[in-house]
């Protein structure tokens, strides 16, 4: 086609397939390009604001590498990460959230009522609860990944004063479905701010909070993994998490229980933590594969 037209280009890139295109590519592909079309119809975009965007593009690109995923962190804040995992959500069990930057793998096993705390002098928090399927039955031997930042708001990837697995562990639940860890309060953190996501939201007005989160991936033979985040009510920034990532089903209450309370038995620290201590009971519900 010679005739290329403002009205009719999306129609013409429709027509440049070739016959054996993969029919998922082919669908993504026709759906965004039209809605890419139409967005430039839309805004009327001008050639300068072309070129600001796909040097922003480029920029994202540049600053990109094995540790930072600056496309990520776009998607991210622009709510598409939230949305995919809304989309594939299931109703039958615990909502997923988003993985975000900060997860290693190979992190050292933590056995039930193991430590994430080690010689941080912040008040311990006890996290436990069970992994349960959709009807409530436990699932023994559920794998949960866990991860959280330091109590300076920085994970330990970022934080060259950490070990790498400093506030990192893997866990696997009992007979009864269920996991305990001792580890300290999260705090809320601000996204990356240094690049051109950091840009975009500066020139949006927008903050760059997230609140505070525990980050679990949960894994078990027979059922879809979960990975997800849970977050305490009581944080200022529930309700506008830059990266659109609460849910209501995710959403936690610290209990203070008094001093003198801590389990005498089951826990690293037992016998140690004299003080009142933050307990987080959380219950994590896995779906079948499949479903
Ligand atoms: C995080 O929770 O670690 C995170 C998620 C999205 C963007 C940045 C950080
Ligand atoms: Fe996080």
């Amino acid at each position: 086609m010679r005739h290329v037209t403002k009205d009719n280009i999306t129609d013409v890139f429709m027509g440049y397939f070739g016959s054996d295109t993969d029919p998922r590519l082919k669908e993504i592909l026709k759906s965004l390009v039209t809605h890419l079309h139409a967005f430039a119809r839309e805004t009327n975009l001008t050639h300068d604001e072309w070129r600001k965007g796909i040097e922003f593009l480029e920029w994202a690109g540049n600053i990109s590498d094995e540790e930072r995923h600056e496309f990520v962190l776009l998607s991210d804040v622009l709510g598409l990460s939230s949305l995919v995992d809304m989309l594939h959500s299931s109703p039958e069990g615990t909502s997923s959230s988003v993985l975000g930057p900060f997860h290693i793998t190979g992190a050292p096993p933590l056995p039930i009522g193991g430590d994430l705390r080690k010689d941080f002098t912040e008040q311990v928090l006890l996290a436990e609860g069970r992994v349960l399927d959709p009807d409530g039955n436990p699932i023994e031997g559920a794998e949960l990944d866990i991860w959280q930042t330091a109590p300076n708001g920085m994970y330990s990837s970022q934080d060259p004063d950490q070990d790498t697995y400093s506030f990192h562990g893997i866990q696997t639940t009992d007979k009864d479905g269920r996991y305990a860890f001792t580890s300290v309060k999260p705090i809320s953190y601000t996204v990356p701010g240094d690049g051109p996501v950091g840009e975009i939201l500066r020139a949006s007005g927008r903050h760059p909070w997230r609140p505070s989160h525990l980050h679990y991936i949960v894994k078990a033979p027979g059922f879809r993994p979960l990975v997800t985040e849970i977050f305490p009510d009581d944080d200022p920034y529930l309700d506008e998490d830059t990266v659109f990532g609460v849910r209501d089903d995710l959403v936690m209450t610290y209990i203070e229980k008094p001093a003198g309370s801590f389990p005498a038995e089951g826990f690293e620290l037992s016998g140690k933590v004299d003080g009142p201590y933050l307990l987080a009971s959380f219950d994590l519900t896995l779906v079948p594969k499949g479903t």
